[in-house]
Order: C-alpha cells, then sequence, then structure tokens
C-alpha cells in the first residue's frame, strides 16, 4: 500500500488524521487541496510531504489553462509558492520543489504539453525512487540490529512517513521479516500522537512485538538497561550533522549519551541540507497551540490556558550515533560523510537521466 499515489491525474491519499480508527482515502485534483492536505497534516512525514509536494506541481500543470511555456511557467510559479509555504522544517519539501523547478525549465523550449508530461514524470520518479530509497537504507540498517534486541522509536518514520516501507520503521520491519526476534517500544508522540495512533498501527499490521509509552517513560526503560538501540527518522539535518525531528527527539538523543545506548537517525539523502551550517538555522515549526490543550477535541487544560507547540527540536551531532542512508552509514565526522553520501546522490540522479 503506498501512502500516496496519482491514478489518472488525481492525487489519491491516505487521511492520516484519522488513523488508526477510520482508513479513509481522499482525492485531490488541484494543487491547492494536496497543499491543504499537507498543512493540515493529512500526510506527513518528511518524504511524503515531498512526494505530495511534487504530485501537487503535477497537478498545477495539468489544470493550468496555459497555452504556451512562458505562461504555464508562470503558473507554476503560484503552485510553488503555495506549496512551500505549507510547512517550513522538512527540507525534503523544498528538494522536491526544486527538482520540479528544474525540470519545468529545462522542458521550456518544447512547449507546455511536453512541460506538463515532464512534470508529471518527475513526480511519478520522486515517489518510485523514494521507495527504492527506503529498501536500500532497510538492507543497510540491517547490521545494527541483533536477534533479541529491544528497540525504541520516536513518531512515525514508517510507511505513511513516506511513499512506502518508511526509514527508521523500514529497518525495523526488515530484521523482523529477516527472522529477528526484536520488541520496540513505541513513545507515543505528544502533542499529534504519531506514534500511538500510526507507528503502533503499522507495527501491529506487521506483527512486529511492541510496547506503546508515554515520552516521559523513555528514560525509565532506557536507564534500566531495557533499550539496546534508538532509531528516529529526520526533518533536515545540516552540514555537521545537528538534526531536527519531532519534537521529542532532542531528550532522546541527550537519555541515549548518558546511559551509553546507540542512536542512530534513518534518512534518506533529500533529508540532508548542506546550505544550513548548523541546527540552530533550520527553521522549527510552530504549530496551533489546540494540539496541546485538546485532545481529539476533547480540552484537558483550563480554557484559554497559554501553551507552545513546536513541533520539531534539534538533536546536536554529538548525540548521533550514525546516519543511515541510502548510501550507506555515515559515522563521524559528519561534514565529510554528509557531503560523500549526497555526492554520491547526485551522482547516481544524473546517471539515472536527472
Ligand atoms: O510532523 P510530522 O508528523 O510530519 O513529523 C514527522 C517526523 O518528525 C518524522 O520523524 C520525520 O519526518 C521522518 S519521516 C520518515
Amino acid at each position: 500500500m503506498r501512502t500516496i499515489e496519482w491514478r489518472d491525474g488525481v492525487v489519491t491519499l491516505i487521511d492520516q488524521r484519522l488513523l488508526p480508527h477510520k482508513e479513509v482515502w481522499r482525492e485531490y485534483e488541484d494543487y491547492q487541496g494536496v497543499a491543504r492536505a499537507i498543512t493540515e497534516m493529512q500526510i506527513r512525514g518528511a518524504p511524503a510531504i515531498g512526494a505530495a509536494a511534487a504530485y501537487g506541481v503535477a497537478l498545477a500543470a495539468l489544470r493550468s489553462p496555459a497555452e504556451t511555456s512562458e505562461s504555464l511557467l508562470s503558473d507554476l510559479e503560484e503552485a510553488f509558492r503555495v506549496l512551500a509555504a505549507t510547512r517550513p522544517t522538512a527540507v525534503n519539501l523544498f528538494w522536491a520543489l526544486e527538482r520540479m523547478r528544474r525540470v519545468a525549465n529545462e522542458a521550456a523550449g518544447q512547449g507546455p504539453e511536453v512541460m506538463r508530461a515532464a512534470l508529471v514524470a518527475e513526480a511519478q520518479a520522486i515517489a518510485d525512487e523514494d521507495v527504492q530509497v527506503n529498501r536500500r537504507m532497510a538492507d543497510f540498517g540491517q547490521e545494527l540490529i541483533a536477534d533479541g534486541m529491544n528497540l525504541l522509536t520516536h513518531c512515525n518514520a514508517g510507511a505513511l512517513a513516506t511513499v512506502d516501507i518508511g526509514t527508521s520503521l523500514g529497518v525495523i520491519r526488515a530484521a523482523h521479516e529477516a527472522g529477528k526476534r526484536i520488541h520496540v517500544y513505541v513513545d507515543e508522540t505528544r502533542p499529534f500522537l504519531q506514534g500511538a495512533r500510526l507507528t503502533a498501527w503499522e507495527l501491529m499490521r506487521w506483527g512486529v512485538p511492541l510496547t506503546l509509552i508515554t515520552d516521559n517513560m523513555a528514560g525509565h526503560f532506557i536507564s534500566r538497561g531495557q533499550v539496546d538501540l534508538i532509531l528516529v527518522g529526520a526533518d533536515r539535518i545540516a552540514a555537521n550533522g545537528d538534526t531536527a525531528n519531532k519534537i521529542g527527539t532532542y531528550t532522546l538523543g541527550v537519555l541515549a549519551h548518558e546511559n551509553g545506548v546507540p542512536f542512530y537517525v534513518v534518512a534518506p539523502t533529500s533529508t540532508i541540507d548542506l546550505s544550513i551550517a548548523s541546527g540552530a538555522a533550520i527553521p522549527i515549526e510552530e504549530r496551533n497551540p489546540r494540539e496541546v490543550t485538546h485532545v481529539y477535541d476533547v480540552p484537558i487544560a483550563p480554557e484559554s490556558v497559554p501553551a507552545a507547540n513546536p513541533a520539531f527540536d534539534v538533536t546536536p551531532y554529538r548525540y548521533i550515533t550514525g546516519f543511515v542512508t541510502e548510501h550507506g552509514i555515515v559515522y563521524p565526522p559528519y561534514g565529510p560523510g554528509l557531503e560523500r553520501v549526497k555526492r554520491r546522490a547526485r551522482g547516481a540522479w544524473q546517471s539515472a537521466g536527472g
């Protein structure tokens, strides 16, 4: 099952706000709908957001009445602007939009119909590559997981956060499918509950043994030696290895360091942003405080209480044991290592005709 698909000029995605209780698929025929779906977190997770944005641009191209390349390019500018404004932290969004922009510009000389076809093909390629890349990370990650291990994960970095398979959860699923007897502690991930709602749902479907915990229980289990390995995803990795991921990841990084537990980030090279020197420059999305004061629309705090809701935090590179990417595992020093895998990814893309 793919989280997002292109079917005859329509984008179909599973509404993740309603999981695990309801499986509702939504269809979008214009980029504005896709942009709303990203902002409202019907679709979420860095690689899935990137694929959705690419499909959004393809829809914008198909729906535009433009009869010349110039007017199509100018219609697309508005789509790029709207899609780029959906969520600020996951760099995969901007990476995918950049790829789409390049294809639009390159095809412009051949007229609007060629541009449209090229943009649909590029969005499909971005989605298909995501699945392949996740499969490769799942393979590379196997050397980290031994039979009998207890793992811990945060948020949802599974099939739902990507086009399919997932990043850190893809590694976990592959270990289970290889016959390793593993058990996973799943952080519930307040306030949006991606762990409780989505990761628990995915692991149960695959038959992976798990225990759901609240985020503030992680230290308890880690300090008692009940966690052998922590695997998380990422939304943006700065050139020095500082990593933005779901709020609460930093706490886990510190706990891992304090207790000598390996802490790996599993992320495709599209999540590495070499233009940003350190985590201090990563934009952190601030979401509606209602997600904190309410659970499923039920108020859990005094009315009108001030509440903060940063959706991500930054884990400093020194707490990260390694990065599992589709071009291998990167260990410190991260500067040259991250550059190396980024270079390899560019090479692979160019030799595939990109
Ligand atoms: O706010 P979300 O649900 O989009 O945040 C998702 C995460 O933080 C994931 O860990 C990250 O995007 C990696 S997904 C493979």
